[in-house]
């Protein structure tokens, strides 16, 4: 396969390296990737991509169906300008060799495009025969950004002026504006952390041009909502909860970023989503109604696909990332995480813990915060968001 050969053989630098997941960075120009080979491919093409983030996944088992999932994403929020460009995306069982390989661009032939073009047409997402079984291996070729805006936010933290930055970038109109387009084109994506946002910026000096895009588009989390429940209520109710599953992620674990950025973050989405946001809008009782602990799904108000997956999202990932579950192993590490407390609705009590700058969980033992990363999520989603 020729891509195969093209993400294995290219010059590039190792970024990150997880558990299953590395990514790279190739420098085209010094990589030799010429501006035809671009126009080539991608006839309609304006500006070919000065740089290629290629992100390489192994782990045996997964199920093709949401590697399947996920590519549809990632294709769907490129086209929408969601997420960063994507020039490539496939699954393999070869194992696909995971190198910085310095000076090895010259290896590779640009003559068998054609071909892998033609075989493209043949794919459809809802073909059996691309859903079914297992596969190990899965691979996707996109548009290099700057960095992720955990990064954005260690640059900012280190210049001791984050305020003036954030504002002059205007991060919070931008970061709820995003999401609310997400929510918008029917994307509900329940991982919205700083590691899963991207930013650029097309001249550094000048924060006011900075971008963001999402990335990660795993289907366990992240929902393409039905044409049918796309209201613009229903997006609003989108829009908060993200944003508040955002703000919570920071409140948890980087309480200094929460207080910068809580207050315009707020504004922004008031102005946006209005009523929605006091969680008295009825339309977001698919939300609001989440209560009780982890994984159950008693409550009768849930009653459509739609309402359960959203709302188990939702849920799962408010207990993973505003600190639930790492809370529950750790108790007393981090002490400004959320805490559940019975009889209120899930989304209400995440509101008002998001909106309180002072307070934190109910439980809170006082002690500093330590800036450990979170516990990572589950590979599986499958075996995350199954109920009892
Ligand atoms: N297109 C890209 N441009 C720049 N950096 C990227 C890009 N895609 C991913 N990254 C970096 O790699 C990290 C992991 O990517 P992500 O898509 O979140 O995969 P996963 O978390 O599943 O490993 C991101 O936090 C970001 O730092
Ligand atoms: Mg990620």
């Amino acid at each position: 396969m020729w891509w195969k050969s093209f993400v294995e053989n290219i010059e590039q630098t190792i970024v990150g390296k997880g558990t299953y997941n590395s990514v790279s960075v190739v420098d085209c120009q010094k990589a030799l990737i010429k501006r035809e080979f671009w126009e080539d491919l991608f006839p309609n093409i304006s500006h070919p991509p000065e740089k290629l983030a290629i992100r390489k996944g192994h782990k045996p088992g997964l199920d093709k169906g949401d590697v399947v999932d996920e590519i549809f994403l990632q294709c769907y929020c490129a086209f929408l300008g969601l997420g960063p460009r994507l020039f490539a995306a496939f699954y393999t069982d070869v194992p696909v060799a995971i190198t910085n390989n310095d000076n090895r661009g010259q290896q590779i032939t640009f003559d068998r495009i054609s071909t892998w073009c033609e075989e493209r047409k043949e794919f459809h997402p809802n073909n059996k025969l691309y859903r079914e079984g297992t596969v190990e291996s899965t691979v996707s070729v996109s548009e290099a950004w700057t960095g992720s805006v955990a990064v954005l936010f260690k640059v900012w933290k280190d210049t001791q002026d984050f305020k003036s930055l954030c504002a002059q970038s205007n991060f919070s109109d931008k970061l709820v504006g995003i999401i609310h387009k997400a929510s918008e084109a029917g994307i509900f994506h329940g991982d919205i952390t700083p590691g899963n946002l991207l930013y650029r910026v097309s001249d550094p000096s000048d924060y006011s041009t900075l971008e963001l895009c999402l990335t990660d588009f795993d289907p366990g989390y992240c929902l393409l909502i039905d044409s049918r429940n796309r209201t613009p209520e229903i997006q609003k109710c989108m829009t908060t909860a993200t944003v508040a599953m955002f703000l919570g992620f920071l409140k948890c674990y980087d309480s200094v970023v929460y207080k910068h950025i809580n207050t315009p973050v707020f504004q922004e989405l008031e102005r946006v989503v209005s009523t929605t946001l006091l969680g008295t809008d009825p339309t977001c009782d698919f939300l609001a109604s989440v209560s009780g602990g982890r994984f159950t799904t008693s409550s009768s108000r849930l009653h459509s696909v739609f309402d359960r997956d959203v709302a188990q999202v939702f849920r799962t990932m408010v207990f993973h990332y505003a600190g639930g579950d790492n809370n529950q192993h750790n108790p007393g590490v981090y002490p400004n995480c959320f805490k559940w407390t019975s009889n209120e609705s899930l989304f209400r009590q995440l509101l008002s813990y998001c909106r309180n700058v002072g307070s934190s969980g109910a439980h809170s033992s006082g002690r500093p915060v330590v800036h450990d990363s979170p516990t990572p999520l589950p590979t599986s989603p499958s075996q995350f968001l199954k109920t009892p």
